[in-house]
């Protein structure tokens, strides 16, 4: 079932530059958001810009899903319950293991999904003292406590298990030989199947650089909806 081997048979590049750059640059920002949101007080300034960071990313990560390298776009891992069921009991596809596996993709689409959420409540969260997300003049009283109360009481620790989950995940696969980390900084892995490599030359990675920036616009965007310092 497993595509990796030691030996050089097929080098393939299966994260492009701008997956990769989006791993990394969302770790950072989650790291930076739950210090400071445990943090709290001043440091609650750089809370709202790392949201918004993230924000950024997050929407770039859903065009990139669609018009991003082969094997980042969200057709490459959206798997039939067959498929799952299958890799499962052990009878998965060669090609399961060259982007994310079926269940890989299930912690990919629960974590994207729970941050989308927690940005989402995010913006519409109110502490009452002095920090309130841009949107929430945009919506009931009730709807924001219900957003402020996911965002603090139940949507961090979701995300905190998902990503223990995600760690252990590959710290698994890597006491099991098989070091996903390595791919996720140079993008290649060595697999004896030949499949197609997702494109990743100057002109795809200029192509992500506009889109990133286009989030980063929508972004700033929402910012200022709420005219809070950023
Ligand atoms: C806040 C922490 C983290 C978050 C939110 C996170 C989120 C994600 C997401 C959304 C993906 C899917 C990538 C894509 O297709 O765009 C992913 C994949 C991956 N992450 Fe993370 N990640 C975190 C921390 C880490 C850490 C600490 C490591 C390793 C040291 C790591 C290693 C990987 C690897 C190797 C993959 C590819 C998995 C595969 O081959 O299917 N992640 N992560």
């Amino acid at each position: 079932m497993h595509v990796y081997n030691n030996k050089n048979l097929n080098k393939v590049r299966v994260w492009d530059l701008p997956t990769r750059v989006f791993h990394w640059a969302l770790l950072l920002c989650i790291t930076g958001l739950a210090i400071t949101g445990s943090v709290g007080g001043s440091a609650m300034i750089w809370h709202f810009r790392f949201g918004y960071f993230v924000l950024t990313l997050l929407l770039f990560r859903i065009i990139w899903g669609l018009a991003g390298g082969r094997w980042s776009r969200f057709g490459a891992f959206i798997y039939a319950p067959q498929s799952l069921i299958k890799y499962l009991k052990g009878q998965g596809k060669l090609e399961h293991g060259v982007g994310h596996s079926p269940v890989g993709a299930l912690s990919v689409f629960a974590l994207l999904g729970v941050l989308l959420a927690q940005v989402g409540t995010g913006l519409l969260s109110d502490d009452e003292i002095s920090f309130a997300g841009p949107l929430t003049r945009f919506v009931s009283n009730a709807t924001v406590s219900l957003a402020t109360n996911y965002h603090t009481a139940i949507g961090k620790w979701l995300l905190l298990g998902l990503v223990v989950l995600h760690i252990a995940a590959i710290l698994f696969y890597l006491y099991r030989k098989h070091n996903l980390v390595l791919a996720m900084l140079h993008g290649d892995k060595n697999l004896v199947v030949a499949v197609p490599p997702s494109r990743d030359d100057a002109l795809s990675r200029m192509a992500a650089l506009l889109i990133l920036w286009a989030c980063a616009a929508l972004a700033y965007w929402v910012f200022s909806l709420g005219a809070q310092a950023f």
